[in-house]
């Protein structure tokens, strides 16, 4: 190439020759590319175009890839930071003063004991949170058994009016009573409404905003349970008692500590991420209950109560600037709720597939991936699920069975070992972000309870099935956590059904002692 160009710099005409036939070289490249390309379903992207990085050596490529994607490593420093800026937001939003301007809510639940593994009966309760819907009847003893039915909750009807959400709400609990012939009996419910509210008594909780992907009109600013109890009450034909009303990192922090007596930290990294903990009430300025009710049995020593922190607005302030990349601002521009639930945009299983989808989309235009040339399917939005990203890593190392059919799956039929390996680099980018940043704030809520020995209680799909999150969050929790702080993360399933129930249970026989 030097050489052409320095014997063309010689000679005019030889230059303008030796152009005309560059360019009809290009065109012929390009045109070839973009037939190869449409049997394939892949178009060539302006990078291919232009054929940047030519002539790169796979390990060049590499190093170019680690190099981009360095702005998701964060180092301990930034981390440490974190952890440091969580602790004030968290105390802002436990003042009573400075709550109405934090980020970070800290919503008292009225949930103050946790079971002793007695609790006995049957519960029904319901589920929304996620994409689905569930109905669940729950029997208490010895041990705990479940039925359950998941009801699809339609788009329409996420983003829809809110009498419209409630009343598929009420229609499937209806056809799940009507199922299972429990009509005659009036069962008490718990209700697991994985959203910010704020809690005015265990049976009372107004939606502060709406997360995740519902947006439905009406609802914010009005109590859930009286919107649930009107629309079965428009039924009227349906018995119930809602005894509780709880997030779900409550409903699995109770259903942890109804065997285990060191849980105090309930977690979801799931569609959305969010954490509760056992606060000492003296440190709850916010606290409008009696500070002595309920009272204790001798058997339990008093506790607190637990805080729902809704820490997935951490940062909604600005505070997290720091960490933040211009990923996580295209995600956030383009979502239902921009400017909102910014720690939950880098953590949560609603939006990791799409923060590697677009690290994986400039890889490919700036040439490092597939030849240049992306794929239909990955230049749509959401396309890359988060589930992706556990299966990639969830190939053996140097295999990349799961990343070639994944890739297939996204229109992409040339990929090379080189371009896995690479695609598992980015994921791993993304999942090692999101488990560090929710270790260091597990880290800082275990600081605050500064006991001897913690259990936290996990659930969330992206938690469940990525093959090494929970070693990535131990890893994290163990450089932040103070010295002496023992600690384990364990697996809670079904936290908004059982934990549901326990709340149920709990409060009934609180009231009980009264
Ligand atoms: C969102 C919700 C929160 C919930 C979390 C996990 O962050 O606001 O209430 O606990 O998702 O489902």
């Amino acid at each position: 190439m030097m050489e052409i160009v320095a014997a063309a710099d010689s000679d005019e005409r030889g230059l303008s020759l030796l152009r005309v036939v560059n360019i009809l070289q290009r065109v012929v490249v390009f045109l070839h590319s973009f037939a190869v390309d449409k049997t394939r379903g892949q178009t060539p992207t302006s990078a291919s175009k232009t054929q940047q990085m030519p002539g790169m050596s796979k390990e060049e490529v590499a190093k170019k890839v680690k190099e981009i994607c360095q702005e998701l490593v964060l180092s301990q420093e930034a981390l440490k930071e974190v952890c440091d800026r969580l602790q004030e937001e968290i105390n802002k939003g436990l003042g009573k003063e400075s709550n109405p301007e934090a980020t970070i809510k800290c919503f008292p639940t009225y949930v103050r004991e946790l079971p002793n593994g007695k609790e006995k009966g049957r519960f029904l309760a319901l589920d929304l949170g996620g994409t689905n819907f569930r109905v669940l009847l729950i029997e208490l003893g010895d041990k705990c058994t479940m039925e359950s039915r998941i009801y699809a909750v339609p788009q329409p009807i996420m983003i829809g009016p809110g009498d419209g959400l409630f009343d598929h709400i009420a229609e499937c609990l209806a056809s799940f009573i009507k199922e299972r012939n429990l009509g005659t009996e009036l069962l008490p419910l718990g209700f697991t409404f994985s959203f910010p509210c704020k809690q005015e008594g265990l049976t009372k909780a107004r939606l502060a905003r709406w997360t995740k992907g519902f947006k439905c009109e009406g609802v914010e600013g009005r109590d859930v349970v009286e919107l649930l109890k009107k629309a079965i009450a428009k039924r009227g034909d349906v018995k119930i008692k809602i005894c509780a009303v709880l997030n779900d990192t409550t409903g699995t922090l109770m259903s942890c500590a109804w065997k285990n007596h060191n849980c105090r930290v309930g977690l979801i990294v799931g569609t959305g991420t969010n954490a509760c903990y056992m606060e000492k009430i003296e440190k709850v300025e916010l606290w409008d209950g009696d500070l002595e009710e309920p009272r204790q049995d001798d058997s339990h020593e008093f506790l607190g109560v637990i805080i729902n922190t809704e820490w997935g607005a951490f940062g909604d302030n600005g505070c997290l600037d720091f960490v933040r990349t211009e990923y996580d601002n295209t995600i956030d521009r383009e979502s239902l709720n921009p400017g909102k639930q910014l720690f939950e945009k880098m953590i949560s299983g609603m939006y990791m597939g799409e923060v590697a989808r677009q690290v994986i989309v400039r890889l490919v235009a700036e040439g490092l991936l597939f030849d240049g040339k992306s794929s239909d399917i990955l230049q749509e939005k959401g396309s890359f699920f988060t589930k992706y990203i556990s299966e990639i890593e969830s190939d053996e190392d140097g295999d990349f069975n799961n990343c070639y059919a994944i890739l297939e799956e996204l229109g992409l039929n040339n990929a090379t070992d080189a371009d896995c390996a690479n695609v598992r680099h980015v994921c791993e980018c993304v999942s090692r972000r999101a488990a560090y940043l929710a270790g260091a704030g597990v880290a800082l809520l275990l600081n605050r309870i500064n006991e001897e020995s913690v259990s936290v209680a996990v659930d969330g799909s992206v938690y469940r099935f990525h093959p090494h999150f929970h070693n990535l969050m131990v890893e994290q929790v163990s450089q932040l956590i103070k010295p002496g702080i023992k600690f384990d993360l364990m697996l809670s399933e079904d936290g908004s059904g059982r934990g549901a129930a326990l709340v149920a249970a709990v409060a009934s026989r609180t009231s009980a002692m009264r």
